[in-house]
């Protein structure tokens, strides 16, 4: 592998030269009325998802630095890296192949692709374990008798089986209820406990190293009011999600379902994690969201760069971020079921990206992961949007919209459309006005990205788009998008302030926690 971080290129020199002579003042709207093309030379279609990029300000000279930038880099080395299975995730020794968890037996596979060969072990037991997990799943389709579904996980073990199973709602099979507990706060737990009888219920127990504070919390409360209700039959109420199998098996869990320390949390969906969502869609329907998947990666793999969507969104992200400095973007799916996206999307990219140092430990000298935030639209729009509009930030969005609704209710689906293009149009347009607090200065950029239907193959390309977008920005950015150090000195400290909660023992604590400790004991 052969990169180099994004500010030892020429590419970064020249793209701030642009920057300076017309970046920071282009215009979106005089872009297009210099350029009619502009629409077509600024959209891309990819595998499920077509993007609508020409609401950006950027132009051909941008573009072209840009793919310069990613090339300099050492973009595609690094991404073949990866799909061959090297380790790239250098901090921990490990491989980044979530991407294996979607491909296709070695059996149905192009003879042309030889990189896989070297992983045709990883490959049969990725197969074996799917299998086993959606013949489970199918099992428990048929049971009717199991009437809730509980996943006690957190992290990357909630998000992605939360937001897809709520995301495909209208694919969900009746007389089945999903409920995700993660939080450690029990009033959780407590209110999901209310809704549950003991002869109906299975916990999912999705932990990868099943050692999760949060999650054993809650497992263990969870197996204890099993066993107050007189339950008895563990191995056919309790299954666990997880790399840790002896970690399970120790716990009483003997159902378990593996996957490997070559996954990471928050790229897990496609593992043994996404078991809820299997029993929700069952074994076709999840197997058509790795196959949406899986075109998304082989779209990623081989695009050119100048037709990679992965490729061209990561290096607006870029853009934005190290030379424009947006310190955010919001995500604004105009579906109603895609709650939890962007709490997806905030965990994938901001616990990927968000880094000081790159690969080597060196502190870095530009900014890496925005904060990425929003809500269903139209909600949004009676929310924040005032502030999109007319904030003093400029916030690029990254809207989601969806050709063809499941409903039939007249009417809604063309003002729901209506209404996610007028959001693109106003914050481009703008509308002048003297008196200053009906101005609107548009100019505001803007991604649309467009999915013909709501399915789990869409699903599938869109989420790993946003894996790969991810991967594209933290590579030129030189940083391990696949650790996350950051999470452990609150958990460390968390167990020494528990112990204080207890006894009272302030002895050592900084002030203001010492403080607070004295508050809560009184
Ligand atoms: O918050 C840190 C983290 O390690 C995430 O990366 C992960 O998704 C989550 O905790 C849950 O971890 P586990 O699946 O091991 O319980």
């Amino acid at each position: 592998m052969n990169t180099t971080r994004c500010d030892q290129t020429p590419a970064w020199s020249a793209l701030q030269t642009h920057f300076d002579a017309s970046g920071r003042t282009f215009d979106v709207r005089e872009a297009f009325a210099a350029d009619p093309s502009r629409f077509g030379a600024f959209s891309q279609s990819a595998p499920h998802v077509f993007a609508d990029l020409s609401k950006n300000r950027i132009d051909a000279t941008t573009q072209t630095l840009l793919l310069d930038l990613a090339r300099q880099s050492g973009l595609e080395s690094h991404r073949d890296a990866m799909f061959a299975g090297d380790k790239i995730n250098a901090t921990e020794g490990r491989q980044v192949m979530h991407w294996l968890l979607r491909n296709p037996p070695l059996a149905l596979m192009d003879k042309g692709r030889v990189a896989i060969n070297n992983l045709s072990g990883e490959l049969t037991a990725v197969h074996t374990t799917l299998d086993a997990m959606l013949a489970y799943a199918e099992t428990l389709r048929l049971d009717a008798s199991i009437t809730d579904v509980v996943n006690i996980g957190i992290g990357g073990s909630d998000l992605g089986p939360q937001m897809a199973v709520l995301a495909l709602d209208e694919f969900v099979l009746p007389g089945k209820r999903f409920h995700f507990v993660s939080n450690v706060d029990g009033h959780e737990l407590a209110s999901v406990l209310k809704k549950l009888t003991v002869e109906n219920t299975l916990f999912l127990i999705a932990s990868k190293t099943f050692t999760t504070i949060e999650t054993m919390t809650n497992a263990h409360s969870a197996k204890a009011w099993f066993a107050s209700q007189g339950g008895t039959d563990i191995a056919r109420h309790f299954a666990a999600l997880t790399t840790n199998v002896a970690a399970a098996n120790a716990f009483g869990i003997s159902t378990t379902f593996g996957f490997w320390d070559w996954v990471g949390g928050r790229y897990s969906v496609w593992s043994a994690i996404g078991l809820p969502l299997a029993i929700a869609i069952g074994a076709p329907g999840f197997r058509q969201f790795l196959a949406g998947a899986h075109d998304m990666d082989e779209h990623f793999r081989t695009a050119p760069l100048d037709q990679n969507l992965p490729v061209r969104l990561g290096l607006l992200d870029v853009w934005y971020r190290n030379f424009h400095g947006f310190t955010s973007r919001n995500v604004a799916p105009y579906h109603s079921a895609m709650k939890r996206y962007p709490a997806y999307l905030q965990q994938l990219e901001m616990e990927s990206n968000g880094k000081r140092v790159d690969a080597s430990g060196a502190a870095l000298p530009f900014a890496t992961s925005p904060v990425v935030w929003g809500e269903p639209g139209t909600n949004g729009q009676h929310a924040y949007f005032q502030m999109l509009h007319q904030g003093t930030d400029v916030v690029p969005v990254e809207f989601v919209a969806v050709k063809k609704p499941r409903h039939s209710l007249p009417g809604h689906h063309t003002l729901l459309l209506a209404n996610v293009l007028a959001q693109a149009q106003a914050l481009m347009l703008g509308k002048a006005d003297a008196g200053g607090h009906k101005d609107f200065p548009g100019n505001h950029p803007s991604t649309f990205l467009l999915l013909e239907e709501l399915t789990p193959a869409t699903l599938g390309a869109l989420i790993a788009l946003q894996e790969h977008r991810v991967f594209v920005s933290g590579s030129l950015w030189g940083i391990n998008s696949f650790d996350q150090w950051g999470v452990e000195l609150g958990k460390v400290l968390a167990k020494d302030v528990e112990a204080r909660l207890l006894s009272g023992n302030a002895a050592g604590l900084d002030a203001s926690t010492a403080g607070l400790l004295a508050q809560l004991c009184a």
